[in-house]
């Protein structure tokens, strides 16, 4: 059975572009430690196409997956026809830099971040970016400049929406002095609840919220946990249920689950038209936390 993204409702991104909320994250399709080109090319390719057939407008990317091979791999599957890519939002970043296979270094220099905004805007072969997100606020650089930076690019007309990624609330309000903050990306899932409080930030604010690894399920993904037996009871994976419980816990809530298999994306967008109870939403909340 394939479910349709639009199940998981529309967000606006910075009150604006509107997407499905189940979005795509691209990071898995590049080579192993996101490094390089991807084993199989052409199922990357055959699964980012597959994403406007099952309603999936919302692509999250970045200059540094591969680096470059995620953007140019998303250009040569979903060939933008207009400015916008058909319809599909692709939201890219840039602040961290790449010496090898999963080493990853902040770089905030604002001369680099528009670089890369500038590189970022070729290889997409559009003339805007929709949502340009500062991948690390470098601890090594003032980060007013890194704001002023992100001021600069979206005056200039080179992003349209401006987001964060790994921050905390006082960093998303000093940020929004320069500018509006559309949309904030932090780690987490039903058993990482470490920003609690950036997710309620976010949902008082309508900011978009946008959390990595959104499949894991730590402990309870195991067999006979209450998180299998919900699972079992809507004919779903651990996995599923895990993205459905996200998109309940917040209207802001746009999971973008990566990967480089038709399969397994049909599998997750089915996701979006799994609807807990009440009840199994509270037990799934209480145990996530406790795990
Ligand atoms: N802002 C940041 O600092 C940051 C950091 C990390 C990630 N991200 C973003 O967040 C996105 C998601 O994060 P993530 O990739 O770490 O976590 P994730 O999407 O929760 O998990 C991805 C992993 O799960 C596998 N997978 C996906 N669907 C599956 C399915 N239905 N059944 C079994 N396995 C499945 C993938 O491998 P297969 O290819 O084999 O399916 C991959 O190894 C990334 O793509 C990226 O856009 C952002």
């Amino acid at each position: 059975m394939y479910s349709h993204a639009s199940s998981s409702g529309v967000f606006r991104i910075g009150g604006d572009l509107p997407i499905h909320r189940l979005g795509f994250g691209a990071m898995r399709i590049t080579g192993k430690g996101i490094w390089g080109e991807p084993d199989d090319v052409a199922g990357v390719i055959r699964t980012l196409k597959r994403l406007p057939e099952l309603g999936v407008n919302f692509i999250d990317t970045a200059d540094s997956y591969g680096p470059d091979v995620s953007e140019r791999l998303i250009r040569e599957a979903l060939h933008p026809t207009m400015h916008r890519y058909s319809g599909m939002v692709v939201a890219t970043k840039a602040g961290l830099v790449r010496t090898g296979p999963d080493q990853w270094t902040p770089l905030g220099r604002p001369e680099y971040l528009i670089q890369q905004a500038h590189r970022s805007l070729a290889k997409l072969g559009i003339d805007q970016i929709d949502l340009w997100q500062l991948h690390r606020i470098d601890p090594k650089v003032p980060r007013e400049e890194q704001f002023d930076a992100i001021r600069y690019l979206q005056k200039q007309g080179l992003i349209r929406h401006a987001g964060l990624s790994e921050v905390g609330v006082e960093e998303i309000e000093a940020a929004s002095r320069y500018f509006k903050v559309a949309t904030v990306q932090n780690q987490y899932n039903l058993t990482n609840r470490g920003s609690e409080d950036v997710l309620d930030y976010a949902t008082e604010h309508g900011i978009g919220f946008i959390p990595w690894f959104p499949l894991a399920a730590g402990g309870l993904a195991q067999p006979g946990t209450p998180l299998d037996q919900i699972a079992r009871r809507h004919q779903a994976t651990p996995g599923q249920v895990a993205l459905a419980w996200l998109l309940r816990r917040s209207p802001v809530m746009l999971p973008i689950p990566g990967t480089s298999k038709v399969q397994h994306l049909e599998q997750n967008v089915a996701a979006a038209g799994i609807e807990l109870s009440q009840e199994e939403f509270t037990v799934l909340d209480r145990l996530g936390r406790a795990d």
